[in-house]
């Protein structure tokens, strides 16, 4: 089966129960500022999840463009993408986990559709917690559907879906299939790698307020999300979505142009062939974003760059970007008709920013060669490279490491700082998850935040974990899960212990781990927040580990003093703590 053909099927099977095919909305969210592109089927359709009436009714399907760029190094792997799509089939307060589950059900393993063995099929439901119940009945109904009680397993904060921090969330249950060699085994185990989760029904029944708090929505909602690079593969028996036709063409061009073997070369292909699709994608939207230094503009900026580098590692003759674009344009635009819309913008500015940085590489190139002979890579030169040649922090570190050296990463965020390249910053963080402010002052608070956090849990209880946070220069802002005021005498005892350990003048840094190992070690999490597969995780000497993109301070004793100033209620069973550093 070739993408089109799963598309359509998809979008036939929804039709026949009703729904209504809508086009996939642009790349870039409507009204929303705190992401750059939509990252997921749902964001375009929060304002009727919400309650608003759409025009097209209450059931709705299609296939929506989507865009992650946290993860820039596991791109080449075979599950992740930059750009990639998500087919979802949504119900506005209409039917619910009954209809939901039996279809898609149906949808899998019915031979008219694909056909999946219910043997290779494995499902996770939600175990429940205060605010939201264990989901039995979603369980009861996948067991009338024929999944066996060993293939269901009930999960935690896997299965409640937010994108991002508020807004419409709910329980899911997930499908997974097996990959692996051979049957799959009688027990269904969602941490095995080889179980691949390839479908998300979401139950948005709940709203998670700025505050931290769920309550229900005005209606029940189901938000489904399947991604179709993952399943193209699996159904064709394939480890990753570059063997399939959403892929192929373009390798070949590479092959092609390159004369170099796939096989041979497989992650830079890969790399290439991922980040032109996104490139097309957002030179294409119906909002195209052109090549800048700031937010879309820069990451753009950043997979052309990338393209180009990876490029000449394998021999590319220059220039080809546009040449692969017309492989992308001529596959995508059945589905995608704003790529042959815009293709004279995409195949004027394509060419232009890869002959720009064509010119910078070479010297940059010899540049950091000289740097790699001295050894690791200071964050002054790491800057050189990035002001003077245009190397994104990300490629520096790879080149790097391709060399077995080191690059001073908090060196080189301390150099961007003193060059006040704070719009640069600005979209450096937003793409990496973490503050928006980064003055000097901010990031003190931000890594007293974590110390306050921990301090919560020696001091009153183990039971307090994280419901919010938010930092501005005049204070910052902790909410946390207690069920009852805080006496001053805690409180006290509280600031005395954050004060104590910012005395004590530990050290903090940050490691990069996978997100299964993170959690074996007990990192810091904040509820409902779903995770990459790869996170950041600061660690406060021994005290305090939280998964978080920074950035901190070096070293605890820069924090300063730190001073409660409130202690409040903000809703059910959720306090707040409003504290500054002097
Ligand atoms: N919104 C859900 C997801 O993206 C379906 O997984």
């Amino acid at each position: 089966m070739n993408a089109p053909q799963l598309i359509q099927k998809y979008l036939d099977f929804f039709k026949s129960k009703g729904h209504a095919v809508i086009p996939s909305a642009s790349l870039i969210p409507a009204n929303d500022a705190s992401v750059l592109f939509n990252t997921a089927g749902m964001q375009p359709l929060v304002p009727y999840l919400m309650g608003g009436k759409h025009p097209q009714g209450t059931r709705l399907v299609n296939v929506q463009k989507c865009l992650r760029t946290v993860d820039f190094e596991n791109i080449g792997d075979n599950t992740h993408h930059t750009f990639f799509q998500m087919l979802g089939n949504w119900s506005l307060g209409d039917y619910f986990k009954k209809e939901a589950i039996e279809w898609s059900f149906e949808f899998l393993t019915s031979r008219k559709w694909l056909g999946i063995p219910v043997s290779r099929l494995g499902i996770t439901v939600y175990q429940g917690d205060k605010a939201v119940p264990r989901d039995e009945e979603s369980y009861a109904r996948w067991r009338k559907a024929g999944i066996p009680e060993e293939r269901i397993a009930f999960q935690g904060q896997d299965n409640f879906w937010i994108a991002g921090e508020t807004g419409p969330c709910g329980p899911s249950t997930e499908m997974f299939y097996w990959i692996g060699e051979g049957n799959a085994p009688a027990k269904f185990d969602p941490a095995d790698a080889r179980w691949m989760e390839i479908w998300n029904d979401v139950f948005m029944a709940y709203n998670k307020k700025e505050d931290g708090t769920v309550i229900p929505l005005k209606q029940k909602n189901v938000d489904t999300g399947m991604g179709l690079e993952r399943t193209l593969a699996v159904i064709n028996g394939k480890k990753s979505a570059y063997e399939t036709d959403l892929f192929l063409p373009v390798i070949q061009k590479i092959e092609q142009l390159s004369g170099k073997k796939y096989r041979k070369e497989q992650r830079s292909m890969r790399i290439i062939a991922d980040h032109l699709r996104a490139a097309v994608f957002i030179l294409g939207d119906e909002q195209a974003v052109l090549p800048s230094n700031v937010d879309r503009g820069y990451v753009l900026r950043r997979l052309i760059r990338r393209i180009v580098r990876y490029g000449k590692m394998i021999g590319m003759p220059s220039p080809f970007t546009a040449k692969l674009a017309e492989e992308v344009v001529k596959e995508y635009s059945s589905f995608y008709p704003e790529l042959e819309r815009n293709q004279q913008q995409l195949f004027s500015e394509l060419p232009k920013e890869e002959d720009k940085f064509e010119q910078t590489l070479e010297k940059g190139l010899k540049e950091l060669e000289r740097m790699a002979n001295q050894g690791d890579i200071s964050g002054v030169n790491a800057f050189l490279l990035f002001q003077s040649y245009g190397f994104p922090l990300e490629m520096t570190e790879e080149m790097a490491a391709e060399k077995g050296i080191k690059v001073d990463i908090k060196g080189f965020l301390a150099e961007y700082e003193k060059h006040k390249e704070l719009s640069r910053l600005g979209a450096e963080k937003k793409f990496k998850g973490g503050l928006a402010d980064t003055s000097p002052l901010v990031v003190r608070m931000h890594t007293a935040t974590h110390l306050l956090n921990e301090a919560l849990r020696k001091v009153i209880s183990p039971a307090i974990h994280q419901r919010g946070s938010n930092i501005t220069p005049e204070r910052l802002r902790f909410d946390f899960s207690f069920e009852r005021k805080l006496t001053p005498e805690e409180i006290k005892k509280v600031q005395e212990e954050v004060n104590r350990v910012i005395k004590a003048n530990l050290t903090v840094i940050r490691k990069e781990l996978p997100f299964k190992d993170a959690e074996k070690l007990g990192a810091e999490k904040e509820f409902g927040q779903k995770y990459p597969d790869k996170v950041s995780v600061y660690f406060v000497g021994e005290y305090s580990k939280e998964f978080c993109g920074g950035p901190h301070v070096q070293h605890t004793n820069e924090i300063g003093k730190f001073r409660i100033v409130k202690e409040e209620s903000v809703a059910a069973g959720v306090r707040r703590i409003k504290a500054v550093v002097e």
